[in-house]
C-alpha cells in the first residue's frame, strides 16, 4: 500500500492550513525511510491523524513518538506530579509505560494492568473565572486551556505528542462559547480537541508585533501548575484573569533559578523553517525584551500576549478533532497550540492514551539551527 496523505475534514467556514491524514505506513514496524516520511508529513502538516490503530500497543506507541527525539526519554512532566499541581487529576500512568498516560473520563474496569479506574476529563468549572452554569453544562462548553504540552520548569517542551483514541463516546456535539469580549461560538464534537496553529498566528501579526515577537522572550514561572492553582482563567481558555491569586514565591516548593525557563517567543520549524509564535499564556511570568529590559508587571504582560494571540482562536482558524475510536493523532507541539474541551455525562466513558517526552532540546529560536543529531 502507498503512503498516502489527505486534508482533514473541514466546515465551509474554516481557514485551517494545517493537517493532514496520513494511510499507508505500518505504524507497529516502521522502517527508517518510512520514519522519514512521517517525521517530514509531520512538520509539514503539524497535526497528522493515522485511523485504524486501536490495537497499538503502550510500547509501539512510546517507541513511534520517541523516534522523534531519540534523546527525550523521560514523561514530559517528570517522574512524579505534585498534589498541588492542577494537572493532578488528570494523569494516570500506565505500569509498564510509564511515558504513556491514561486520559479520559468515566469507569474503567481494567486497562493495561490498571483497574478501577475513574477518569476525570478536565472540566473548565475548575479553572474558570466563569464556567457554563450547571444547567447548561450538557449542551455548552468552553476551551479549556490553550496550551503547549510542558512542565514549563526543569524539562523542555516535547516535540511531538501522540494521542490515541481507545473508546470513545457515541456522537454528540456541543456548543463552545467564547464568552469573552465577543459572542463567538463554535460547534464542536464531544471532547474535541482544538488546535491552533502559531505558524498562522505569526503570520497575521503586523510587521512591529512581528518583531517584538522575533526578539522577545518569555520568562515561564517556577513550579507554574502549582504557581497557578488558585488562579482563574478567561473564559475562552487563553490565559489567566490577573487578580493576584498566584502563589508567592515562598509558597512554592523549592526551585532552581536554573531550571526555570525563558525561552524565544518564536520557535522555529525544523523542516520549514517557518516561525511559529508559542507563548504559554497561563504560565508566563515575565517577558525579556531585545534591549534587555524586563517586563514583569502580569497584568500588563498577559494583556499583551491576549491581544497578539487571540485572533489565533477565531473559529476559522482552529481546527477541532472529531474523535473516532482508532484515531491516534500526532502533533507537533513546538508549533501548534491545543485545547481540551467539553464535559461528559457520567455514562460517556473515554478512554485516550497520550504519550510525549520531555525534549531532550530547547525549542528553536528564530536564530537557531537544528542539531545534527535530529
Ligand atoms: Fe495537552
Amino acid at each position: 500500500m502507498a503512503v498516502d496523505l489527505s486534508p482533514l475534514p473541514k466546515t465551509t467556514e474554516s481557514q485551517v492550513d494545517f493537517g493532514a491524514e496520513l494511510s499507508g505506513l505500518n505504524i507497529e514496524d516502521l522502517s527508517d525511510s518510512d520514519f522519514i516520511i512521517l517525521r517530514k508529513c509531520l512538520y509539514e502538516n503539524q497535526v497528522v491523524v493515522i485511523k485504524d490503530q486501536k490495537n497499538l500497543t503502550p510500547r509501539a506507541q512510546y517507541e513511534l513518538t520517541r523516534r522523534f527525539d531519540p534523546s527525550a526519554g523521560l514523561y514530559s512532566h517528570g517522574k512524579s506530579i505534585d498534589k498541588r499541581s492542577v494537572l493532578h487529576a488528570d494523569l494516570t500512568t500506565i505500569p509498564n509505560q510509564p511515558q504513556v498516560q491514561v486520559i479520559g473520563s468515566g469507569q474503567v474496569a481494567e486497562y493495561e494492568g490498571l483497574s478501577n479506574l475513574n477518569l476525570k476529563h478536565p472540566h473548565h468549572k475548575a479553572f474558570h473565572k466563569k464556567p457554563i452554569p450547571p444547567a447548561e453544562d450538557a449542551d455548552f462548553t468552553h476551551f479549556y486551556r490553550w496550551h503547549i504540552d510542558s512542565a514549563m520548569y526543569n524539562l523542555d517542551p516535547p516535540l511531538v505528542t501522540s494521542l490515541l483514541a481507545v473508546q470513545v463516546p457515541s456522537d454528540r456535539r456541543q456548543t463552545l462559547r467564547y464568552d469573552d469580549e465577543t459572542d463567538t461560538t463554535l460547534d464542536v464534537p464531544l471532547g474535541t480537541t482544538a488546535f491552533f496553529s502559531g505558524y498562522r498566528l505569526y503570520e497575521l501579526l503586523t510587521e512591529e508585533e512581528k518583531h517584538f515577537v522575533r526578539t522577545s522572550k518569555v520568562e515561564y514561572a517556577p513550579h507554574p501548575y502549582i504557581w497557578m492553582s488558585k488562579a482563574k482563567s478567561r473564559s475562552n481558555g487563553l490565559g489567566i484573569i490577573s487578580e493576584g491569586l498566584e502563589l508567592s514565591e515562598n509558597e512554592l516548593p523549592p526551585f532552581e533559578e536554573s531550571k526555570i525557563k525563558t525561552y524565544p517567543m518564536a520557535w522555529k520549524n525544523p523542516i520549514t523553517n517557518k516561525l511559529a509564535m508559542m507563548v504559554y499564556p497561563t504560565c508566563v511570568r515575565k517577558i525579556h525584551l531585545e534591549n534587555g529590559d524586563v517586563l514583569d508587571d502580569l497584568a500588563e504582560i498577559r494583556e499583551r500576549l491576549y491581544g497578539l494571540q487571540r485572533r489565533a482562536i477565531e473559529p476559522q482558524l482552529v481546527y477541532a478533532h472529531d474523535w473516532k475510536e482508532g484515531d491516534l493523532v500526532l502533533f507537533n507541539n513546538h508549533g501548534l497550540m491545543h485545547s481540551i474541551v467539553g464535559s461528559f455525562k457520567e455514562d460517556e466513558v473515554r478512554l485516550f492514551r497520550q504519550c510525549n517526552m520531555a525534549a531532550s532540546r530547547p525549542p528553536l529560536g528564530p536564530g537557531d539551527n537544528l542539531p545534527e543529531a535530529e
